[in-house]
């Protein structure tokens, strides 16, 4: 074989290695074939069909043919009430893969049928149920609904309550199951999962950055000196740290107003200048101003320091804020009263006025 045939040889194996949906490279004696999986019939080369409800075929590794009549087994929880039949080449009779029913309330099959039968063939029960009677000669096992959210794996023995000994997806155990009694659950709080739940515990929160839930926390919520709003599902962001010199205000990061420093426990800010007449910080705010009376930039001081803000000279004042000296003004002086008492009396002349040319 030459350099190029071998490459061709390559290129061919791979188209056919590249096998379709719902198949299996299958390599037997040096050649490949793609094969139907496991709950899957067609022939070689051509797609794939799902087994009909309740059926499955044999594994791929075990090269079965490739029709309906391979569709031979239950699934579990089924029991079989047919045979699949693969006629013979001269047979008059069609292909038909086998007829499988589910299991009645709650009992199963954990194998999965290979041959013909009735209920009695549901002889276990199926997670979450506990069974109150073995199977009969005649009926499947009797099998009821753990109560209150509890559950099982499943169970093969006949029993009462207390084979419900986990939680449910999505709930947490308060109580161990015990004397006929089955494990206490409870609802995980919104935007946990139930860690644990063949234990007494309780659940975890989605958001790594949470309270841990507990007796007294029953529900997610961020950590102290962490904004934003719990995950709502594994993976997602919710909580998270503010910037430098940032508050949390509602559940929020804001930055702390020019001249002020963030609290330790990031709920606000504080003034770098707190001396007289600074006004204090406050979350309503968030600015570093002067009281009224005084003036001056408080949001230019570094921490510490004081004498910001300077008291307006005597007899003058100012407004909340104010930042240089001129913003101190004197007192309006009373000529404003006199000037509203002309204006009075001139208007009142002028009504008469009017009145003395109309009439
Ligand atoms: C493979 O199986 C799935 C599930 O049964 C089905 O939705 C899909 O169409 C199948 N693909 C092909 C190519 O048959
Ligand atoms: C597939 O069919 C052929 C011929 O019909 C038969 O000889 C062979 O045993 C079959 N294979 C299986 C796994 O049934
Ligand atoms: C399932 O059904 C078969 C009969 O087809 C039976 O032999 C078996 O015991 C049943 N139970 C389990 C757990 O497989
Ligand atoms: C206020 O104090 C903080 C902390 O020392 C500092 O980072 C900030 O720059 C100061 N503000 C001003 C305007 O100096
Ligand atoms: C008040 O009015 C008088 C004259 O009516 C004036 O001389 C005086 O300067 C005024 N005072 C102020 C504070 O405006």
């Amino acid at each position: 074989m030459n350099k190029k045939s071998l490459f061709f040889t390559a290129i061919l194996l791979g188209l056919i290695s590249c096998c379709g949906d719902n198949q299996t490279l299958v390599t037997v004696a040096l050649v490949d074939y793609c094969v139907c999986n496991e709950g899957y019939y067609g022939k070689l080369g051509q797609q794939c069909q799902q087994c009909p409800q309740g059926t499955t075929s044999i594994s791929p590794y075990d090269l079965p043919n490739t029709s309906i009549g391979y569709c031979s087994k239950c699934l579990k929880n089924y029991f079989m009430s047919k045979k699949s039949y693969i006629p013979s080449p001269n047979s008059l009779q069609s292909e038909s893969p086998a007829t499988c029913n589910p299991c009645p309330s709650g009992s199963g099959n954990s194998s999965g049928s290979y041959s013909p039968g009735d209920q009695t063939q549901c002889d276990t029960c199926q997670p979450n149920y506990f069974m109150t009677a073995a199977v009969s000669q005649t009926q499947a096992a009797q099998c009821s609904p753990c109560p209150h959210n509890s559950g099982n794996q499943g169970v093969n023995a006949a029993g009462d309550q207390s084979q419900c000994n986990q939680c449910q997806d999505n709930s947490y155990m308060t109580a161990p199951a015990q004397h006929g009694q089955s494990a206490q659950c409870s609802p995980c709080p919104p935007n946990s999962y139930s860690s644990a739940p063949n234990s007494v515990g309780f659940c975890t929160c989605f958001d790594p950055f949470a309270i841990s839930l507990s007796s007294t926390q029953n529900s997610c919520v961020c950590q102290s000196g962490y904004a934003g709003n719990v995950a709502t599902a594994k993976g997602q962001n919710g909580c998270y740290k503010c910037g430098n010199n940032q508050f949390i205000s509602g559940n929020k990061c804001v930055s702390c107003a020019d001249g002020s420093t963030v609290n330790k426990d990031l709920t606000g800010c504080t003034c770098n200048d707190t001396s007289d007449g600074t006004i204090a910080w406050s979350s309503n705010t968030n600015i570093c101003q002067c009281k009224p009376n005084y003036y001056g930039s408080p949001d230019k001081a570094s921490q510490g320091s004081s004498g910001s803000c300077k008291p307006c000279p005597q007899g003058s004042t100012s407004q909340v804020g104010s930042k240089t000296a001129d913003q101190c003004q004197k007192p309006p002086s009373d000529n404003q009263s006199q000037y509203s008492y002309s204006l009075i009396i001139s208007n009142s002349l002028l009504i008469s006025f009017i009145f003395i040319i109309f009439y």
